[in-house]
């Protein structure tokens, strides 16, 4: 899919408050500093479209961005940042359940793992919650460019077998990615381009 036009449209914590038109919706979702909005800018080919840091905890709103004036792109807060008040915590969490459980046209989400990491507790939980839920997702492994070959295949079927053991009777679609080198980019994209033209 060749990226046209990719705008900033609106930020908020109010799902009854996302944009109205109806066009099909993409969320990305992972805990924090995984590489959401780093993944977001790789996509759209633009440096600081979704604002990035190396600390934790830097999105904190839902915010939408339209795409070739045709779907929607959310970039959405992490979860699983500790620094954060267990107050805030909770209002932050509600508000991005409502988001999955109300958003009418969000057509697939993609949660984001560190392709280095072993599976973590709190994003199987999350992914057990979309699957009860009967959200559609796929995951993504991000910071591709951090490991050779070799280790991303060994991780990324560990990370599978991970899931068949913990009872998901098949593993749900996935991308390997890199935001410093643009890996993954053309495959998640045609991904998305072939369910809207469905
Ligand atoms: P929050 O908004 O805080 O939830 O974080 P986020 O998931 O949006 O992560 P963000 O895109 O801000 O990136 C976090 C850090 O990871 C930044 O320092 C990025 O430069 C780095 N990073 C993101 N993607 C990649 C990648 O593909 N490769 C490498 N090496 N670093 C990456
Ligand atoms: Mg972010």
């Amino acid at each position: 899919m060749k990226i046209k036009s990719a705008d900033f449209v609106i930020s908020n914590s109010d799902v009854s408050k996302c944009p109205k038109e109806p066009l099909p919706e993409y969320a990305f979702i992972g805990r924090s500093n995984v590489g959401k909005s780093s993944l977001i800018n790789m996509l759209m080919e633009r440096k600081n479209l979704a604002k990035t840091s190396g600390r934790p905890g830097k999105t904190q709103l839902i915010n939408h961005f339209k795409v070739n004036n045709n779907w929607f792109l959310v970039d959405l807060p992490g979860y699983g940042y500790a620094r954060v008040s267990k107050k805030d915590k909770k209002t932050f969490q509600k508000y991005i359940t409502n988001y999955f459980e109300q958003r009418e046209q969000l057509v697939c989400s993609f949660v984001l793992v560190d392709i280095r990491h072993e599976p973590q507790k709190i994003d199987m939980e999350f992914m057990e919650w979309m699957g009860e839920n009967g959200i559609p997702f796929c995951i993504v492994f991000t910071k591709a460019d951090k490991l050779k070959p070799k280790a991303i295949e060994k991780n990324v079927g560990a990370y599978l077998q991970k899931l068949l053991e913990d009872a998901w009777e098949e593993t749900p679609r996935h991308f390997v990615t890199s935001s410093n080198n643009s890996f993954g980019r053309e495959e998640l994209l045609s991904f998305i381009d072939i369910i809207n033209t469905d």
